[in-house]
């Protein structure tokens, strides 16, 4: 058993990742200013799990509340870095405000961790950091190219702030998890994603479609070289996403790493068109969705996915579940979600 700290553990991929720990008893310290998620995430892994972890409202972006933070928990074995602004729009609009938030986090962390001696960090990534690539599917090798949004760009530089990191001090061992598209939620529908306001993500604009929250979804794209001319992503489950923290972990607690900076993609190997999705959603939900076919939104990729093979090997990690799991547990989600809200 460790003492795990998570930043931004009442998030989307955080709060997930948090009940894998609790399960696999592991103590964990949530750290979190909730300016994207709700301190209710703490009922529901508290219900799935039978154990509510620790909670510290924070700003990790104030260095002085940072410090603060790792003097108070000295006895920590790991941290996994989920806390940052995620909305890609947003940071277009605001960038400061997302270097501010996601790089001044990062470097509070690594120095705490540097101060108290913890070895283990583990930091959330994205496939974003491949731009458009040349080739698919990308492995971890495959260039990063310029990102095409502060947000972006706030992964490829806290990558570079990681790697530069850990060749100066040996004593920190970090795993980068690049993930591709998050979807779904956990079985028992007590967490999942909360989107702040319209979502821009395609899974919970078709469950708020479907639920009548939204009149029409917008496929973004019909005409691009993929096999029926809509986007193709690959889309992750979440609680897939989850194990393969737990596997990074493992092999970090293990000391069996190979370096102590190491790289992963975490995704599923295959890429689903836009129509893919709408397909699987609408035969698990048994609900037709309204869509329409619109022109391209600005920014977006025809295709990504990962080739798995690196994390297969090193984690000894795969995901498990299909698409029809992912879009059902979305939809069994977002149907408690309304039934909350009346
Ligand atoms: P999320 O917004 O649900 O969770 C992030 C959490 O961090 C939130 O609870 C938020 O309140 C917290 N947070 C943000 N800034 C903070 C700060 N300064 N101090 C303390 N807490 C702070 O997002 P998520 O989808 O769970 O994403 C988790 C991580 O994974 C992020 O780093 C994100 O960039 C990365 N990622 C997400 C996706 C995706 O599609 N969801 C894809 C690739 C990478
Ligand atoms: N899409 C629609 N309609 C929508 C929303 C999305 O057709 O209303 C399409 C997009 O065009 C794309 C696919 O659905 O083809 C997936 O779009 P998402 O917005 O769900 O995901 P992205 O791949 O665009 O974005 C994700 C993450 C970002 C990250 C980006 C780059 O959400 O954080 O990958 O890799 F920056």
């Amino acid at each position: 058993m460790a003492k795990i700290l998570v930043t931004g553990g009442t998030g989307y991929i955080g709060s997930h990742t948090v009940v894998e720990l609790l399960k696999s008893n592991h103590e964990v310290v949530i750290a979190d200013n909730l300016i994207n998620s709700s301190i209710d995430v703490l009922d529901g892994i508290e219900k799935i799990c039978g154990k509510r972890p620790d909670f510290v409202k924070i700003d990790l972006a104030d260095s002085k509340a940072a410090r603060d933070l790792f003097s108070t928990h000295k006895d920590l074995d790991a941290v996994i870095h989920f806390a940052a602004l995620k909305a890609v729009g947003e940071s277009v609009n605001h960038p400061l405000k997302y270097y501010r938030n996601n790089i001044f986090s990062l470097i509070n962390v690594i120095e705490g961790i540097t101060k108290q001696g913890i070895s283990h960090l583990i930091f959330s990534s994205s496939c974003t950091v491949y731009g458009l690539p040349d080739r698919l599917p990308v492995t971890e090798s495959t260039p990063v190219k310029s990102a095409n949004s502060p947000y972006g760009n706030t992964k490829q530089i806290a990558e570079e702030i990681l790697s530069e990191s850990c060749s100066v001090n040996k004593n920190i061992n970090c795993i980068s998890l690049r993930y591709f598209n998050p979807v779904g939620a956990h079985e028992s529908a007590l967490i999942g994603e909360l989107p702040l306001g319209v979502p821009n993500n395609l899974l919970p604009f078709i469950t708020q479609t479907a639920a009548g929250l939204r009149e029409q979804l917008s496929v973004f794209g019909d005409d691009y070289d993929t096999p029926d001319g809509t986007g193709v992503r690959d889309y992750i489950h979440v609680v897939d996403l989850a194990h393969a923290h737990m596997a990074a972990l493992d092999r970090l607690i293990a000391q069996n790493n190979d370096t102590n900076y190491e790289v992963y993609n975490v995704g599923t190997g295959n890429g689903h068109s836009v129509m893919e999705v709408i397909q699987s959603f609408e035969k698990v939900s048994g609900v037709e969705l309204s869509y329409k076919k619109v022109a391209r939104r600005e920014g977006d990729i025809a295709a990504i996915y990962a080739d798995t093979s690196f994390a297969e090997q090193k984690l000894g990690w795969k995901a498990k579940l299909n698409l029809d799991a992912m879009t059902s547990s979305a939809w069994k989600w977002e149907q408690s979600l309304r039934s909350k809200k009346g």
